[in-house]
């Protein structure tokens, strides 16, 4: 039904391709059929215990974490964020330069808000993780797809990056480690990206989320760390992924005095604050042992190498084993079908739910998105020969019409 009051940013907003499958998924369900989801970006493991501790201890202590915390976060927080960007990021980090928010997607929401105007240009990368493009328009800018091509390994050229920069450009994302495609920017890459943004004085949006999620020797770089980088930076990260805390809902940005004011005076008539007791526990998380993120992560190895491994022995599917994050990025061309008819095959014949790589904008087309998140490495085995068999059952029947249509 057309909602009677309706604006028209809202009206050219397509629904995120995760939620639309995941109610199609539900119907599936209701109607008797069980669905592996290998759609989800969140890690089906435990929060590490020390952190759940701390949380139950901030609920048996005072009023302190029973009310609203300074809007850009507890102090105890912002400390340990700035210690971390410090140490880890070579980010010269103080914690008046952070605000802690709700999750990572409301720090990009914040900054597209805070820092674009209507008819703004925005590069993103693409594929990418959908969430941009829609913040993009959400703050009446524009994003500008410049395509990572599968041709070349997915790298970043000048050339792509030059061709899409106008007069209007008014800012780049880099997402590093890179959703959907596994890729942990190489030096050169960020160097360019540094070198076009001062080049042509532009916002550079960072977003950090997968940084701990590297499975290779890859070095995660931080483009704030760069000469000259951090006055035009905002670094986003969060807790979602490595520590297991999607639903704890913590995140935060990183940026210069008066960028992190203006985002501070949306996210206060926004949200007001974080989840304080949540916070509370993400300052464990950061200052605790890492004990608890090196065990997700190593599961979450072991689901890389086992999904990534069968994905690429399936005739006409090729899967390179991704450097970082929770997603296998396969090019499914030669199995004949494009990715949203895979996508659907998947789901009908093998009951399996991936995202078509288009959904993710110019270059996903071909590839489906398919997440190894799952507790269960039994699961996912499973999932994945079924998607083997349904292939080979669907090649047998044109092979049999084959021989039926033959004189
Ligand atoms: C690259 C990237 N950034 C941000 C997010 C959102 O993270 P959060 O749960 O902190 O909002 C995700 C989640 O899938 C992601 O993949």
């Amino acid at each position: 039904m057309e909602a009677k009051w309706e604006s028209e940013r809202v009206r050219e907003l397509t629904p995120s391709a995760t939620i639309d499958l995941g109610d199609r998924i539900k119907r599936l369900h209701a109607s008797g059929r069980d669905v592996l989801n290998l759609i989800s970006g969140a890690p089906e493991f435990d929060t590490p215990p020390e952190i759940k501790r701390e949380a139950h201890a901030a609920l048996e202590e005072d009023h302190r974490y029973m009310t609203y915390s300074l809007s850009s976060g507890l102090w105890d927080l912002r400390r340990a964020v700035a210690d971390k960007l410090r140490g880890e990021n070579g980010i010269a980090a103080h914690p008046d330069q952070i605000i802690v928010t709700v999750g990572v997607k409301e720090g990009i929401a914040l900054a597209t808000q805070a820092c674009l105007d209507p008819g703004d240009e925005v590069l993103l990368l693409t594929p990418g993780w959908v969430t941009y493009d829609a913040l993009v328009r959400l703050a009446g800018a524009e994003p500008v797809s410049v395509p990572l091509r599968k041709g070349s390994g997915r790298m970043l050229t000048d050339a792509d990056l030059a061709a899409r920069i106008t007069p209007r450009t008014r800012a780049i994302l880099l997402n590093t480690p890179h959703n959907p495609t596994g890729r942990v920017f190489g030096p050169a890459e960020v160097e360019l990206i540094a070198e076009t943004a001062r080049r042509h004085d532009l916002l550079v949006l960072a977003d950090e989320t997968l940084e701990y999620l590297v499975y290779t020797n890859a070095l995660h770089r931080s483009i704030a760390a760069l000469p000259a980088m951090a006055e035009r930076t905002l670094t986003f990260n969060g807790f979602s992924k490595a520590f297991s805390m999607a639903g704890w809902r913590v995140g935060y940005v990183h940026g210069t005095p008066p960028l992190v004011a203006n985002m501070l005076k949306v996210h206060q008539h926004l949200v007001t604050c974080a989840n304080v007791v949540a916070q509370k526990a993400a300052a464990a998380a950061l200052g605790g042992p890492e004990g608890g993120r090196a065990g997700i992560r190593s599961g979450l190895a072991d689901r890389r190498n086992l999904v990534a491994r069968a994905l690429d022995s399936i005739p006409g599917v090729r899967c390179p084993v991704p450097e970082a994050g929770l997603f296998c990025f396969p090019d499914i061309a030669g199995t004949g079908m494009d990715d949203r008819e895979f996508a659907d095959f998947c789901l009908e014949e093998a009951r399996v739910a991936v995202l078509p790589g288009s959904a993710f904008g110019a270059g996903g087309e071909d590839h489906v998105r398919i997440a190894f998140g799952r507790r269960s490495t039994d699961a996912l085995a499973a999932g994945i020969e079924r998607i083997r068999e349904a292939l080979s059952r669907r090649e047998r029947a044109a092979a049999g019409d084959g021989l039926r249509a033959a004189p």
